[in-house]
């Protein structure tokens, strides 16, 4: 279905899982998607209608579903704090029904690693019917969200075979954030970050953490292979990775797991700490690092297990794993890589078919 598919891509090798193999690949994916955004200037390649669109919208929809919707959270974060550009999220099957007041000039933005989930198409049919353009950011460029939309911007990920998105999802936020920063710099804002040198800081990060695969089935042993359930909390861009880590968690484990914003938990959800409870909490940002492990504090006088995931630089005595420092924009595209080993080991601990979760498929193409 793509060019680039090669059947090495689509066969397990030595791994047990795809998931497995799908999270090892991320230096690589991202590694590829620098290469394939810059041209021998060193600049950053992009069709210039797709530049020209960004320019020339008032507001940016993104519309998604699952991990793409997850990804678009962080989108939302580049884009606004890059290229100053308002940015709505929406998730997909409630847009098509429940449509919100739109801007004058809208652009639209459809996240999907299949480019086939049929809640996106439907909102995509809606808002090409009103004249609105739209870009499709997928991993298969032949797809029928890549077809039916103006523009196409590629993922470059390889197949992904497992249910569970891993390396879609980083290459999403990755391509996401060389579109801000193309954007920004159309718009002639001056920016001290250069998306590329830190992508390749990102993807030598992620083989650090990659390559620490026992510590992080310890921790996942030592935590989840019993409880029925799990909570995820971080504040800003930590929130909006928790919330990917619980869903990453609870589609291949069936541990009922929950992302919260570190401030929300105690109007409701602190109810249900009990002793044990598992409590994820993230910590690479510095403007939160207090205000976050002050919510573990309250968590853990509940009787929670809390579990400190944290980044160089922020982390404290007793964080349970620390990630190696990269900019601060960045840190959703390694934070991720614990979360997604953490749930696949507990998968495995589970006995729970990692691949081919119950209940799932890779591609939703009924609403
Ligand atoms: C399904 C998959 C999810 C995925 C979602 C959106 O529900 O199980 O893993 O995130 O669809 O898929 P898309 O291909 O549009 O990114």
């Amino acid at each position: 279905f793509t060019a680039e598919l090669d059947t090495t891509d689509i066969e397990k090798g030595t791994y047990p899982h795809f998931m497995l193999k799908e999270i090892d690949e991320q230096p690589f994916v991202i590694r590829k998607i620098i290469q394939e955004y810059q041209n021998e200037n060193d600049e950053i390649k992009l069709d210039p209608e797709i530049r020209q669109a960004m320019k020339d919208c008032d507001r940016i929809y993104i519309i998604a579903a699952g991990t793409s919707y997850h990804a678009g959270l962080l989108g939302k974060q580049f884009i606004e704090k890059l290229a100053n550009i308002p940015v709505e999220v929406h998730v997909a099957s409630e847009f098509s029904y429940n449509m919100p007041l739109l801007s004058e000039k809208p652009l639209f933005v459809y996240i999907s690693q299949s480019g086939e989930t049929a809640d996106s198409r439907s909102v995509l049919v809606q808002t090409k019917e009103l004249g609105h353009p739209a870009l499709t950011i997928t991993n298969v460029p032949g797809s029928t969200l890549s077809r039916e939309a103006d523009y196409t911007m590629h993922l470059h990920a390889g197949p992904e075979i497992a249910v569970a998105s891993t390396k879609a999802y980083t290459a999403q936020m990755a391509v996401l954030a060389i579109l801000a920063v193309d954007t920004a710099r159309a718009k002639g804002i001056e920016l001290d970050f250069d998306p590329m040198q830190e992508l390749g800081i990102v993807a030598t990060t992620m083989e650090a953490l990659t390559d620490q695969k026992e510590k992080l089935e310890d921790l996942a042993r030592e935590y989840l292979s019993t409880t029925r359930n799990c909570f995820f909390i971080g504040r800003g861009i930590d929130y909006y990775v928790g919330l990917e880590g619980s869903l990453k968690l609870k589609e291949i484990s069936y541990i009922q797991a929950e992302g919260f914003a570190g401030g929300e938990l105690k109007h409701g959800t602190i109810a249900l700490i009990e002793d044990g409870t598992p409590v994820i909490a993230l910590a690479t940002q510095k403007n939160v690092n207090y205000s976050i492990r002050g919510n573990v504090q309250e968590v853990e006088a509940r009787g929670a297990n809390s579990m400190i995931i944290s980044m160089e630089g922020l982390n404290k005595d007793g964080d349970a794993f620390v990630i190696p420092q990269v900019h601060d924009l960045m840190t959703p595209l390694v934070s991720v890589i614990p979360l997604q080993l953490i749930s696949y080991y507990a998968a495995l601990h589970r006995d729970c078919d990692v691949d081919k979760p119950r209940n799932l498929a890779k591609s939703v193409t009924v609403e």
